[in-house]
């Protein structure tokens, strides 16, 4: 193999093992990387010096010869490569043509006007193409039209279900993924818990323990400054209050899975009695989304207060 054959088949080998070992995301790692990069050009500079090297001591070695060796390592040289004569002799194999002298064999013995027949093989790669054909059309007949295989909507269909479970598995996983587009209400004990804590440590100053207000509002009734429902609050906590209200933004502070945390836990307070309720500030919030009925129902709230 010459040389400018060999130097870009080792290193894109190299670049390849590098780029499969390499979490580099959706980008290709030395675009990612500038250390990878640097890595590759080093790479191909040495696997350069190192032909450049082998080739000079081989022209070394060569001039040290006498001419009698120098004539026979040139021919030998120059004799065709292994791979090229298997390449050949196989390629010959798969025609399965007679060579033009043995021709007589299989002559017809019809002739028109000169034009003359040959009874040649069927090729072999042709054969062997139609037998893995048949034995391809028995095992497909036999999975799709006997056990009935999934066909191609099914196969849909399942894999939609599969990607339903894995992007569950991933959100499980990804909980700081949340922002207040996505944000849902948390009900696990877990959570609630958690977000019990973190209510405790950084907002009972102003908002009181049990959510009756203080610098800040009432948590525990129906009316919301900002909105309520957990978008509304998770963005509240989020981005904080309006400006000199003193409700700072606490994604500086919390993460997103502890903010929705916190924020599930304080809707919570809803409705119960604390003990020195602060006066409702803000209007009577109604969730849009909520189903018909409820927002009738809580429609005839709003009149019986
Ligand atoms: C320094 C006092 C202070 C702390 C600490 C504080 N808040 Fe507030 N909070 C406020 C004030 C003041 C407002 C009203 C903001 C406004 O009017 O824009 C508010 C508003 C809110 C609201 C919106 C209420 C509504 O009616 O719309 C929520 C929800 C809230 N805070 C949650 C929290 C949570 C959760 C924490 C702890 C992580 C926290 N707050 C910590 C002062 C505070």
């Amino acid at each position: 193999m010459p040389s400018w054959i060999r130097v870009p088949v080792i290193f894109f080998i190299i670049a390849g093992i590098v780029e499969y070992t390499i979490d580099s995301g959706d980008q290709p790692a030395f675009i990612k990387e500038p250390m990878v990069l640097l890595f590759l050009v080093l790479v191909l500079l040495i696997i350069i010096a190192i032909e450049a090297i082998v080739s000079s001591v081989d022209n070394i070695l060569f001039q040290s010869l006498d001419e009698k060796a120098k004539a026979k390592l040139t021919s030998k040289q120059h004799e065709p490569s292994k791979i090229l004569n298997w390449i050949n002799t196989t390629y010959l194999k798969l025609l399965g043509s007679k060579p033009i002298e043995e021709e007589h064999d299989i002559i017809l013995d019809h002739n028109y006007d000169g034009i003359k027949e040959l009874d040649n093989n069927l090729p072999p790669w042709w054969i062997y193409g139609f037998y893995a054909s048949i034995i391809f059309a028995v095992i497909y007949l036999a999975r799709f039209h006997v056990f009935n295989g999934e066909n191609q909507y099914e196969e849909l269909e399942s894999d939609l279900v599969q990607a339903k479970i894995d992007i569950e598995e991933y959100k499980k996983n990804a909980k700081d993924l949340v922002d207040f587009n996505t944000v849902e209400l948390l009900t696990d004990a877990g959570d609630l818990k958690a977000g019990q804590q973190l209510f405790e440590v950084n907002c009972v100053a102003c908002h009181k323990a049990d959510g009756g207000g203080g610098i800040g509002p009432n948590l525990t009734d129906k009316n919301w400054i900002l909105g309520g429902g957990i978008k509304n609050v998770f963005k509240t906590i989020s981005e904080g209050g309006r400006d000199g209200k003193g409700m700072i933004a606490w994604k500086q502070s919390l993460k997103p899975n502890e903010m929705a945390q916190v924020a599930s836990y304080l809707l919570q307070f809803q409705g119960t009695t604390p003990a020195e309720p602060k006066a409702a500030e803000g209007d009577i919030w109604v969730d849009e989304n909520a189903p018909v009925e409820k927002v009738v129902t809580e429609a005839e709230d709003i009149k019986e207060d």
